[in-house]
Parts: structure tokens; C-alpha cells; sequence
């Protein structure tokens, strides 16, 4: 793993959208794996204005998130599909045919899961997976002690997990108790992979993951066992690592 070290959010939004950009302008057809969240915000910002400045084009460009919430309608504001739209696809000119997340309304969501698995392989796999972290160690939905050997599955969120994403909603009981998500052994097969960690309450989770053998109760930890995986960690995330005095 390689970690790249920026002086705070800003500059990890600035280096985080500086390497999504090379890939797109490299590769002819791009597939982004993409996360929603607190920590991408800035950089679909940064991706925002260099599309508006610099014309960066996407239209070759294809995106699968990582996952989105089971009985919230792609309308309403708190779906992932409407963030994905105000946040980055209503303001660049990627098709928004070319855009997938999973179907949190679909009836059957096994068969859901199966079809967004199966989409992932026909699009040739995913070139530049986009991570956050969570605060006990979830990449994507998955929770701790989800196997390695996930597939793209349904999961009910932990009290953790609501409580982290409560700030988005009116209540905690508001936010929703299920998420279909990309499993661990799906975000594993993708080529390349961008975590990105930013302020001092990841210092923690993000020290823990760097110290730790893969296992499952900290499922970020996996990404040990990847070979191309980038970490984009602003100096409020690193504290600890850096008083531990650990080399990166
Ligand atoms: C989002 C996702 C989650 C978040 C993680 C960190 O699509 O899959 O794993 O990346 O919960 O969230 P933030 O960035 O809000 O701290």
C-alpha cells in the first residue's frame, strides 16, 4: 500500500481528484467505483470546477457506487442515487446511462444483487475503486465481521453505522436499517483502489487497520492483501500513526 500524506481536506480532495482525472484521461473507457459520504464531498467539488475550467470530459466515462440505501427512492434526497447526482453527474457530462448504484427499491434484492454483480463483470470490471473509511473499519457497507469472500449482498447497518450517518437525516430512526452493497471480494477484484481518510476520529480505525494482520473483524484491513491500493490520508488521520512512529 502506498500512502500519500496531505496537509488537511482540502489537499486530499486536491491529490484525491488530481488521480481520478489522470485515470479518465488515460484509459478509454474508465469504470469508477465511487463512494458517497462525508470524505468524497470535496473532491467531487474539485471535480466539479475542473470540469467547468479545464472541459475534463467523462462521456467515456462509466461509475458503479459501492452501494445505497434499501426502501429509499432514488428521488429522495437522502438516496445515494440523488447525492451521486448533486454532487458530481448533474454538473459534469457523463451519460447518466453510463451511471449505475445498486436498486434499493427492487423487489427481489437478491436478484438485485446478482444483477449489479453481474453488471460490474460486463463492464469489464472496475478500473479505479474510490474507498472511505468507516469508523469501526467498514469499506462499502461492509460491516466487521463480513467475509472476505463477499459478494454484492444486503446488510443490515450496525447502530455504529446509523448513528455516523444520523447527521443526514431528521432522527436515527429515520435512517435506514438495510443497504445493498458491493462485498468485500467485489471491491477486491477492482484494478486499482483510492482510500481516502481525512480528520482526527479516523486516526484511530486508520492506525488499527495499518498495524493489524487482514482479518475480518476490520474489513478495511483486507486491502493489505491488494496490490495496487493507494491511501490519500489527511495529517489529522495520520496523528496516531505518526506518534507511534510507525514508517508509511
Ligand atoms: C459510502 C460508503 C461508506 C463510507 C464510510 C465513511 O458509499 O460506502 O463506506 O465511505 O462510511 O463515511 P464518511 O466519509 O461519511 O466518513
Amino acid at each position: 500500500m502506498k500512502i500519500i500524506e496531505a496537509k488537511d481536506y482540502q489537499d486530499m480532495s486536491q491529490s484525491a481528484a488530481r488521480f481520478i482525472i489522470e485515470q479518465v484521461n488515460r484509459l478509454s473507457a474508465p469504470v469508477l467505483g465511487l463512494a458517497t459520504g462525508g470524505t468524497p464531498l470535496g473532491t467531487y467539488q474539485v471535480l466539479r470546477e475542473d470540469h467547468a475550467r479545464n472541459k475534463t470530459t467523462y462521456k467515456h466515462v462509466y461509475t458503479v457506487n459501492l452501494d445505497e440505501y434499501v426502501g429509499v427512492s432514488p428521488d429522495h434526497e437522502n438516496s445515494y442515487t440523488f447525492y451521486m447526482k448533486k454532487q458530481l453527474f448533474d454538473h459534469i457530462d457523463i451519460p447518466l446511462s453510463h451511471t449505475h448504484l445498486p436498486n434499493g427499491m427492487a423487489c427481489d434484492q437478491d436478484a438485485e444483487c446478482s444483477r449489479y454483480e453481474a453488471l460490474i463483470e460486463r463492464l469489464g470490471g472496475i478500473d479505479l475503486q474510490v474507498l472511505g473509511l468507516g469508523l469501526n473499519g467498514h469499506i462499502g457497507f461492509n460491516e466487521p465481521g463480513t467475509p472476505f469472500s463477499s459478494k454484492t449482498h444486503t446488510v443490515e447497518l450496525t447502530q455504529s453505522t446509523k448513528e455516523a450517518n444520523a447527521r443526514y437525516f431528521d432522527s436515527y430512526d429515520a435512517v435506514p436499517s438495510q443497504a445493498i452493497t458491493m462485498g468485500i471480494s467485489t471491491i477486491m477484484k477492482s484494478k486499482q483502489i483510492l482510500l481516502l481518510v481525512s480528520g482526527e476520529k479516523k486516526a484511530g480505525i486508520l492506525a488499527k487497520l495499518l498495524t493489524e494482520e487482514p482479518n475480518e473483524d476490520t474489513p478495511a484491513s483486507v486491502l493489505k492483501t491488494h496490490q495496487d491500493v493507494v491511501i490519500i490520508a489527511d495529517s489529522d488521520a495520520l496523528s496516531i500513526v505518526k506518534e507511534r512512529g510507525m514508517a508509511f
